[in-house]
C-alpha cells in the first residue's frame, strides 16, 4: 500500500477534495456561465487573465484568497505516479494553494525513501492552510513553503530539482522555468496544470530547447502539459 492510500492521507485528501468543491463552486460556476453567455474559448479567457495578471498580479491572486484552486483527484494521482516513476527526491512546485497538490507530491517522496519539496504561495493565509494541511498529512518533515512571490523565492532552490510542477500565475510559466531551469538535468521532469500561455508552450514544444513536451488528456481542458528535459 502506498503512503497516498494510507487511512490519514486518503481521509483527508477526500475533505480537502470537498472543501475545494464547495469553496470554489460559485466560481466555476461564473466562469462557465461567462464561457456560456460570451462564446468565449478557453484560450481567450486566458490570454485575458494573463494580461490582467501582468497589470497587477497581486489584486487577482488576493480576490482568490479563499478559492483552493486545486489540482483534481485524478491529476493528483498522477502527479503522485510521476514522482515515483522519477524516483524524485528534490520537487519544487510554483502555485502552492492549501497544499493539496503538495500532499499528492510528498507522499511520493515519502514512498521514494526520502527528499523534500519546496513549494511557494503568494497569500500569506494560504501558507498557513497549506503548512496545516500538510502536518495533518504527517508529511511536514518533506515540505518547505516559501511565502511570496515565486520569481523571488524560487531564485535558489539550493540544489537539483527531479520534477518541477509549475501551478502559479499563468502569465509566470515560461519566467519561473527558466529560473529553475539550472537546476533540472536530463530526466528531469516538468509538469504544468493550466499551461496556457503561448509563451511557455511555444518555448517547450521547441525541441532545440532541450525539452520534450506533450499536451496530457489527465483533465481534458485544463491545459496538462508534460514535459521531460532531454539535454
Ligand atoms: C492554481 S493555484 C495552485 C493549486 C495547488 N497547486 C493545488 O493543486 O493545491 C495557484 C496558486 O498560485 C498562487 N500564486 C500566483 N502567483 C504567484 C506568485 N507569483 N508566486 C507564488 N504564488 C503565486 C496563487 O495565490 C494560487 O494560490
Amino acid at each position: 500500500m502506498t503512503t497516498l492510500d494510507s487511512e490519514r492521507i486518503s481521509v483527508l485528501l477526500d475533505r480537502l477534495h470537498q472543501d475545494a468543491e464547495a469553496a470554489d463552486r460559485t466560481l466555476v460556476e461564473e466562469v462557465v456561465g461567462d464561457m456560456a453567455a460570451s462564446g468565449k474559448t478557453m484560450e481567450q479567457l486566458a490570454a485575458e487573465l494573463i494580461s490582467e495578471e501582468r497589470s497587477d498580479m497581486r489584486s487577482v491572486y488576493r480576490r482568490h484568497a479563499d478559492h483552493f484552486l486545486s489540482v483534481s483527484p485524478a491529476y493528483g494521482r498522477f502527479l503522485y505516479a510521476m514522482a515515483r516513476a522519477c524516483r524524485a527526491t528534490r520537487i519544487v512546485e510554483f502555485g502552492t494553494s492549501m497544499g493539496v497538490s503538495a500532499i499528492y507530491l510528498a507522499a511520493a517522496l515519502r514512498d521514494n525513501g526520502g527528499g523534500k519539496l519546496i513549494g511557494t504561495e503568494l497569500e500569506p493565509g494560504k501558507v498557513a492552510r497549506a503548512r496545516a494541511h500538510i502536518a495533518t498529512a504527517g508529511l511536514a518533515d518533506l515540505v518547505e513553503i516559501r511565502e511570496g512571490d515565486a520569481r523571488e523565492t524560487l531564485a535558489d532552490v539550493g540544489g537539483p530539482v527531479d520534477l518541477l510542477h509549475i501551478d502559479g500565475a499563468w502569465s509566470l510559466y515560461l519566467p519561473i522555468l527558466k529560473l529553475v531551469e539550472p537546476r533540472l538535468r536530463p530526466g528531469s521532469v516538468v509538469l504544468a496544470e493550466n499551461a496556457f500561455a503561448d509563451d511557455y508552450l511555444t518555448f517547450m514544444r521547441n525541441p532545440t530547447n532541450g525539452y520534450l513536451s506533450q499536451p496530457i488528456p489527465v483533465d481534458e481542458g485544463r491545459g496538462n502539459e508534460f514535459a521531460v528535459k532531454v539535454d
